[in-house]
This record gives C-alpha cells, structure tokens and sequence, in this order.
C-alpha cells in the first residue's frame, strides 16, 4: 500500500532537516582556509544610485601566467571572455515559468514563487577566501557573470586554527589581478578584496577567528551601498546559487526578500547545493549542502535598523552567534521584547550557522521522486595537488593528525568518495554515492562552467593522474579504518 503523501513528505522533510544538520555541523570542519588594506574606492552612496568604480587594472588571458595550466587555465580563459550578460533583459514570459519553477515548505505546505513585474532586485556576494583553487572560482564567477552588483571577498593572513599563511590575493600580483581586473564576475561587477588580521589570542577559538573575519563582509558590503532592500549572498569560495535560482531571487515574490512582509523572524534563505567532489564527473547524489545563505539587507546588521541589533552580551560572545533566547530554533525569540516589530538583525555568525528561522528553497525537477532540485553548487575539493590538499587538511577547523602518511582516500570519507569516482572503484562501503552516468547524460541542472565540455575532460583526466600516482604509494582507503565505523555519530561539534 502506498505509503500516505503528507506522512512521506514529512519524512522528506525531516531527512532533509537531519541533511542540514549535518551539513551545518560538518561546515565548522568543512571551512577552512582560511590580511587590511582596502583596495577599492567607492562614494559609500545610499541607494540604488551607488555606483563603485570599477578598479583600473586590466588582466587578460594573455596574460595568465604559465604556472596557471592545464584545465585550469582552459576554465579562466573561459571565464575571462568579454561577453554580454545574456538574460539581463526582462521577459515576463520567461521570468513567470522560472518562479513558477521554485518552492518552499512552510508549514509543510508547499509554497511555489509567483512572478510579478518589477525591478530586478540587486544581490551582493561576500565570501572568505584563501588557497581555493581557480577551478572553484572560474566556476562560481561564470554562473554568476554579470549578476551580482558587487562580490566582496576577506583573505586572512592565518587559517581558521592561527596557522600563518602567505596572502596570495595581494594588489599588484597576478592573483589579485586574475580576480579583480579580468571581467571574472562581468563587466559591470566590481569585485573587492579586504585583508582580515588578528595577531592576539582569540576567545573561542578557530571558529571566532572566522566569524570576526566573515563580519568584514558585512562592513564591505556597506560601503559598497547595499540598502535595506538589497540581497546579501553569504558563502564560501566554492559554493554558488545556481543562476536561474539567483535570477528567481531577484525577480521572483519571495516573501524572505519583501521588506514589507520580512520580519527579521525567518530571515534566512537556504540554498541546497549539490556537491560535486574534486571533478565535475564526480556528482554526489545522495546528500545536499546547505548554504550558500541569502538575506535580505533589513534584517542584516549593519544594514538593517539599529535599534534592533544584539549586543555583545546578547550573544555568546563578540563575533559569536546568538545566544539561544534571540534564536527561533533554540529559544523562540523568548529573550526578545514582544513589542520590538522586527526580530534581531543577523551578524555574520548568525547568517552562516543555523542561528533563526530559515527557508529552503528547491527547484522542481521531474527526475527525483519528491521533485526537490538543487538550487546551488559546491565545488568541493578542487585541489591542484595532493600537497596543497594535505596542507588544508592539515591546518582547517579540525586539523586531521597524520594526513602526510595516509592515501589521499584514507584522509576524510569525502576524498574517498572522490577517489572511488575518479578511479572507477566500488562506492560500495562509502556513506554517499556519486552519478553512476556521465554528467552529460545527467537530466538536472549543471553548473554553466560544465557546458565546456574540453574543461570537464581535462580536470576528470588531471585528477586521475594525480590520484593514481598517490595510490601508488599507498592504496588504502578511509571506509577500511576504524574511524569510518562510527564518524557519523561523532561528527566534531
Ligand atoms: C564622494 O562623496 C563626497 C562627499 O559626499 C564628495 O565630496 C566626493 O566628491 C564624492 N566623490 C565621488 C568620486 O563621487
Ligand atoms: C506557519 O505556522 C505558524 C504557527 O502556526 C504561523 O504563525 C505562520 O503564520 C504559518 N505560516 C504560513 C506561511 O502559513
Ligand atoms: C598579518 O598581517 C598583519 C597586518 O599586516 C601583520 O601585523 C601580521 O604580522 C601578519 N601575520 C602574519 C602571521 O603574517
Ligand atoms: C513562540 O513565541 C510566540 C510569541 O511569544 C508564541 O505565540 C508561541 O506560542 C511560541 N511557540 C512555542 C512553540 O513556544
Ligand atoms: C598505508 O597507510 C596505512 C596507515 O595510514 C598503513 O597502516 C599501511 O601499512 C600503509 N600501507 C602501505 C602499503 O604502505
Ligand atoms: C591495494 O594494493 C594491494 C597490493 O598491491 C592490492 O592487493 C589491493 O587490491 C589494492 N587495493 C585497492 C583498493 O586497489
């Protein structure tokens, strides 16, 4: 007998609130990589007549240096095209079917977006950056192209747990170049990169140090004339919304994003991402990741009213998270004055962990039994060598003892996923599985940058060879420890 549809649902939904605790538990020790000198110069103007000025520095693709290669530079080349930003303009008959194409559950109710002419709404990028490589971040700026109003990146001179790192986007290098002056995120998108340091001792740790650096996105995003009812993209440098989503974002009756309807209650929008581990032939299809996290600039401190921002003692620290009475999900706002209309702006914190009320928005799709499509892509361990793997996993949020002696595969169950693809081996014992086609024959959504197909050849081949070379030193594999038996249930907090 079938089983009854809302009961299904249900469960649905509550696998895919259990997903969401473990991707919000599993960010703390999936971030990692984690210097002040501000390289842009805009008149902090108010509304939607702010225009920053794009920096001056022009790179091409000529000149990418030679240490930038192989599929790499395929991608870049690619991505640094002058080229028109193809939907800008606004059909309706277009822009209906997209809305009618995204939905939420409130209330377990499904609840499809409308489409009603207006302005395109203006949304802004602000993510930490580090040793991401440019497979990454080709990627996230090609689905992006000409979207955003500006894309706001902190580079710190430490990682997450206070290891020293070299800046690498440093004005004048070819990196910062390649990032900012090479029409990356389209030609009318100013990109801005902050340096984030602390020299002191930081109470709470690693995850402190990241809070306070992603907070200077926030600031940047400031400057750069987000207003109340502007859209705030928080992410990290391998993750993106899908650009249909981020176009049903702007255009699209999202009550989350009308300053009208939003609270500050249930400010959060949830994208659920697919993972895509180290190559674009390597689909994870049992699991979403849930960020990137978008809210709407009332209810972002710094942007939204202060009168409604917590104070330091309201939180569990500075920088830090909400304590539990100013949170929905802990404390059902109980600390919060009932006669206050709006509830608590969101810090940074906030914004990235699962902090107030939130909505996840998915995209119909016929090919998966609840019709719960992804809205957003992670490019997950896109390393260029195994060295600058160890290196991450040596100094992220939960450093991981010993990784220069282990397999590549033998280090986290998501490289051992990845090595599994990327080699042809069974994924038998593994907690995920990946596409078992090629992702040309996949029916779903896939990210701009994998249309090219030359690219998607070359960085599956790339890795083979990297991957079977460490294989060769040692083929064990992370299912085969005793650490796999019981990794899921004691997931670091
Ligand atoms: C920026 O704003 C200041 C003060 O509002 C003004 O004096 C200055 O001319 C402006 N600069 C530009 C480049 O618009
Ligand atoms: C969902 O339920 C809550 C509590 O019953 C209610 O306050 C809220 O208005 C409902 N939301 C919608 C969109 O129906
Ligand atoms: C980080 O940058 C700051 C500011 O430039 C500097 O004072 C500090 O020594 C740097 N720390 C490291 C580890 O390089
Ligand atoms: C949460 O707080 C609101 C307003 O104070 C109240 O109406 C509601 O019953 C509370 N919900 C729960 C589950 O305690
Ligand atoms: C591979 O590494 C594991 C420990 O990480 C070790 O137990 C094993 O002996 C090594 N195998 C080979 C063939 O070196
Ligand atoms: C690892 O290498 C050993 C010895 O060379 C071989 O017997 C074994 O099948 C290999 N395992 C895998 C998973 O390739």
């Amino acid at each position: 007998m079938p089983m009854d549809g809302a009961r299904l649902m249900r469960d649905r939904l509550s696998f895919i609130q259990n997903t969401l605790a473990i991707a919000i538990t599993a960010f703390s020790i999936g971030q990692i990589f984690l210097h002040h000198s501000i390289d842009y110069s805009s008149n902090q103007s108010t509304h939607h007549t702010a225009h920053l000025r794009v920096p001056t520095v022009k790179f091409d693709a000529l000149m990418l240096p030679p240490t930038i290669d192989g599929s790499e530079r395929l991608l870049l080349e690619n991505a640094m095209k002058k080229r028109s930003v193809w939907d800008d303009n606004i059909d309706p008959e277009i822009e209906e079917k997209r809305c009618r194409r995204y939905f939420t559950y409130i209330n377990d109710t499904k609840l499809n977006t409308n489409y009603k002419a207006k302005k395109r709404r203006r949304v802004f990028l602000g993510s930490l950056i580090a040793d991401d490589s440019w497979h990454a971040l080709g990627a996230l700026a090609m689905e992006t192209y000409g979207i955003y109003t500006a894309v706001a990146f902190v580079e710190s001179n430490r990682t997450q747990t206070g290891t020293p790192r070299e800046l690498r986007f440093v004005k004048g290098t070819d990196e910062h170049n390649i990032l900012t002056g090479s029409n990356l995120f389209g030609p009318n998108t100013p990109v801005l990169i902050e340096h984030f340091s602390y020299e002191g001792e930081i109470d709470g740790g690693g995850l402190i140090r990241e809070h306070m650096q992603r907070h200077m996105i926030l600031n940047m995003w400031k400057k750069a004339g987000m207003a109340p009812d502007d859209i705030g993209v928080l992410t990290d440098a391998d993750e993106t919304p899908t650009r249909d989503f981020l176009r049903a974002v702007q255009m699209c009756d999202m009550p989350q994003f009308d300053p009208e309807k939003q609270d500050c209650h249930t400010a959060k929008v949830i994208v659920a991402s697919m993972v895509f581990e180290g190559s674009p032939e390597c689909m994870t299809t049992t699991r979403k990741w849930m960020h990137p996290d978008m809210i709407l600039g009332k209810c972002i401190e710094g942007i939204g009213d202060d009168q409604f921002k917590l104070n330091d003692m309201q939180r569990q620290r500075k920088f830090a998270w909400r304590k539990k009475q100013y949170t929905l999900k802990l404390g059902n706002y109980s600390g919060w004055p009932e006669e206050k209309k709006t509830f608590p702006l969101w810090n940074a914190a906030d914004f990235r962990r699962d902090q107030g009320g939130h909505e996840i928005y998915f995209e119909q799709v016929d090919y998966l039994r609840w019709g719960m499509g992804h809205t957003g892509y992670h490019f997950h361990n896109y390393f260029d060598s195994t060295d600058q793997l160890r290196n991450k996993y040596m100094t992220y949020g939960h450093p991981i003892a010993g990784v220069d002696q282990m397999s590549v595969s033998e280090i986290h169950p998501d490289l051992d996923l990845m090595v599994d693809c990327v080699l042809g081996r069974s994924s038998t014992n593994n907690k995920h599985t990946t596409l078992s086609t090629q992702l040309k024959d996949f029916e779903g959504r896939v990210p701009i940058a994998y249309g090219f197909d030359e690219y998607v050849v070359a960085r599956h081949n790339e890795l083979k060879m990297i991957l079977t070379e460490d294989a060769k030193v040692n083929n064990s594999t992370w299912h085969d420890t005793e650490r796999s038996k019981d990794w899921y249930e004691k997931i670091p907090p």
